[in-house]
């Protein structure tokens, strides 16, 4: 990676990968890009930035081309929850952006990264310790995306020799920028009510579980990744990849052991319940770890710890 463009580079993802690639690889060589301006991102005023709809292949090139770039990384994307309120719009940006992003990979000879997601998962799939290698039925539009985005990198790099490379990532948890739309955004959003209001409604019951993974980790494994030697890519597209796993309850546990007046009530949505009950209820990073090393630092307590000292509410 020399010259890197990130997409959705304003999202929960992109702020903090773009911020610790430009200290790694140089401001000038991270070009953020997003299909809206959002001038008070940390982003904005330490490197370039474009705008760019992935959905425009005119305009992806030319974007990459000016910046002569060697490196994609694909984060524009619809999450679970606002993938459901409107498939076609999902469909649309998420399989539309992709193969955008890999015809430009493609001519231009690019590396590229895009994330896949225990969404990629459904009902039929074995729920505990779930296996890299395992029935992939989903039964939601962003599980359907992310399967067939599995499928579409493996397809690029046999036919075209793409360096393409992936990660299963489970809900990611940070407090530099909000996720929007996904099921697993809950365990976000309770360090802002925990700290604010010392009570937090749940949409999801409170024994649900499902994989995590704090932000600094979901980065470091993303730069890890993209730096691994191809040759011990077996699973190049999309490795399941894990920190913890844990249920509403055990959060609001851990939560209260510093907050101890902190109230979690429950008002269940049907639609986020449906997608959370339709994935693992923990997933198995063994290929991550034998592949390439993944070696996540943080578990539930050190997570919340540093959340509830970071978070600015
Ligand atoms: N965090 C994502 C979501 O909840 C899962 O990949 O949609």
């Amino acid at each position: 990676m020399k010259k890197i463009l990130v997409t959705g580079a304003t999202g929960q993802i992109g702020t903090e990968l773009v911020m610790k690639l430009r200290q790694i690889y140089g401001n000038d060589n991270v070009i953020a890009s997003n299909i809206r301006d959002h001038l008070d991102s940390p982003i904005r005023n330490t490197g370039p930035f474009e705008l760019l709809d992935v959905r425009d292949q005119v305009r992806f090139f030319e974007v990459a081309t000016k910046y002569h770039v060697d490196t994609i990384i694909h984060l524009a994307a619809f999450l679970s929850a606002t993938a459901e309120k409107k498939p076609l719009m999902a469909w649309d940006l998420n399989m539309g952006g992709l193969l955008n992003g890999l015809e430009v990979a493609r001519e231009l000879k690019c590396q590229f990264f895009t994330p896949s997601s225990i969404g990629a998962f459904g009902p039929s799939t074995i729920k505990d310790n779930t296996p890299q290698e395992v029935i992939q039925r989903p039964n939601t539009m962003y599980g359907i995306n992310k399967v067939a985005g599995e499928l579409l990198c493996d397809y690029y790099h046999e036919k075209y020799g793409v360096d393409t490379r992936g990660l299963r990532f489970p809900g990611l948890i940070s407090y530099m920028a909000m996720p929007g739309g996904g099921t697993t955004d809950y365990a976000v959003h309770i360090f802002y009510e925990a700290l604010k209001n010392k009570s937090f409604e749940c949409y999801l019951e409170e024994n649900t579980y499902m994989d995590m993974m704090y932000m600094p980790d979901a980065i470091n494994s993303v730069i890890k990744l993209m730096e691994a030697d191809p040759d011990k890519l077996v699973h190049r597209n999309a490795y399941n990849v894990s920190a913890m796993s844990f249920s509403p309850k055990e959060i609001e546990a851990e939560i209260q052991k510093y907050i101890p007046d902190f109230l979690m009530t429950y008002k269940v949505d049907p639609m986020r319940q449906k997608i959370a009950d339709s994935w693992p209820n923990s997933i198995d990073s063994q290929a991550a770890i034998d592949e390439w090393q993944f070696r996540p630092v943080y578990d539930l307590e050190m997570m919340v710890k540093d959340m509830l000292n970071k978070v600015k509410v």
